[in-house]
């Protein structure tokens, strides 16, 4: 068995690591090529990554860079199929929803190459968002689908996408987040960025609909409302950096904004806070794992089990909400919660299961 994994952004590595340790072991003998098509390329937002997971150097990088949607999905597909006419894979393995994954999809079904897509089903109903468009031609042009969520089920059904190419495996970004656990149990960055644990909210935010436009500046006059409360940390992507500059971001006490942070230290301080504020959609579910509150600055989310489970909150694509959540703290308490069916640690095994069948 001939597999090719593209990978391209820092969510992707994290998803995409326990699948090709669980594929190796389980087909030793196989090929198992790594593409990395370059969309993030800064050191704290990829090598640190892969060298933190473990991954094997990639065999092929595509170096593709920053660009319009267009640019950066053709600039893939144009590097892409050379690789893979090369590599003759038997299946081509795309993990979540960013440009990367689309391009991988496309150029692999034009070559007739089958497509497992990791993290299948997610849909947020909003087509403003880039990743929507992402997920749907990724999940209709895929034949193995393997879904983190049980409402992935009925999304797909309502696609016309038949049962057998679902398979309900649980949350490979999960298995990663467990494989790590004692270690960055014991990184102990809050102290190292001179917080207490429990007594900080810790902050992302890099969704073109937030930090785009004008409504960044809003937000990081919130959160220095915030942090005349509570301290605040904000390890800043790249993205938002760049739009700040024209914002003037400025000081603000307690307030503390950052370089982004690999991955043990993320894990770390995001394990420890008192709470999180994100547009993410990988820490809406880390949060839940954790058992961590978490406010989520969008209008909606592609994750409602994040919701049902009891630890995230849609505050709205609205910067005043920032202002409630010492509040909807103090509100909460200690709720108890449970992480969603088959968020353990062993997704990446039962993908294995799947494909080595
Ligand atoms: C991408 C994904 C998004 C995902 C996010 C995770 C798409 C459409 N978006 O968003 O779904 O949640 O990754 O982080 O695929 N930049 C750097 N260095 C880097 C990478 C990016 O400086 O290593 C800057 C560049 O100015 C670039 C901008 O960030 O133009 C945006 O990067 P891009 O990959 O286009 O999208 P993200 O916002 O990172």
């Amino acid at each position: 068995m001939r597999i090719v994994y593209v990978v391209g952004t820092r969510p992707n590595f994290v998803k995409t690591a326990p699948v090709i340790g669980a594929l190796r072991a389980r087909l030793p003998a196989g090929r198992h090529a790594i593409v990395h098509t370059g969309q993030h390329y800064d050191r704290l937002m990829s090598e640190v990554f892969l060298e933190e997971l473990g991954v094997p150097a990639p065999d092929h990088m595509l170096e593709v860079g920053s660009g319009s949607h267009a640019v950066q999905t053709a600039r893939t597909m144009e590097r892409l199929e050379p690789v893979l006419l090369e590599e003759r894979p038997d299946l081509v393995i795309v993990p979540g929803d960013v440009n990367s994954t689309l391009a991988a999809t496309l150029t692999a079904v034009k070559l007739q190459i089958p497509v497992a897509h990791v993290e299948s089903g997610l849909r947020s109903f909003d087509m403003t968002m880039p990743e929507e468009a992402n997920r749907i031609v990724a999940d209709r042009f895929s034949e193995y689908l393997f879904l983190h969520s049980e409402e992935a089920i009925e999304n797909l059904r309502a696609e016309g996408i038949p049962d057998q190419r679902m398979h309900f495996v649980g949350n490979t970004m999960i298995d990663t987040l467990v494989a790590l656990e004692g270690r960055f149990r014991a990184a102990g960055a809050a102290a190292q960025h001179g917080l207490t644990p429990g007594e900080y909210a810790l902050v992302t935010l890099h969704r073109p609909a937030l930090v785009d436009g004008p409504l960044l500046g809003e937000t990081v006059a919130q959160l220095a409302a915030l942090a005349a409360q509570m301290p605040v940390v904000f390890p800043v992507h790249p993205r938002t950096r760049k739009m700040m500059e024209g914002e003037g971001a400025g000081e603000h006490p307690g307030l503390s904004l950052i370089e982004p942070l690999g991955y043990l230290d993320f894990l770390s301080l995001l394990a420890d806070a008192g709470a999180v504020l994100t547009d993410s959609g990988g820490i809406q579910e880390e949060t839940t794992y954790l058992g961590i509150p978490c406010f989520t600055l969008r209008d909606n989310t592609e994750r409602p089990v994040t919701i049902s489970a009891g630890t995230n909150t849609l505050l709205g694509l609205d910067p005043a909400a920032i202002a409630g959540i010492p509040a909807a703290l103090d509100a909460r308490g200690n709720a108890p919660s449970e992480p969603p069916p088959l968020w353990d640690g062993h997704a990446a095994e039962r993908i294995a299961d799947v494909l080595a069948d």
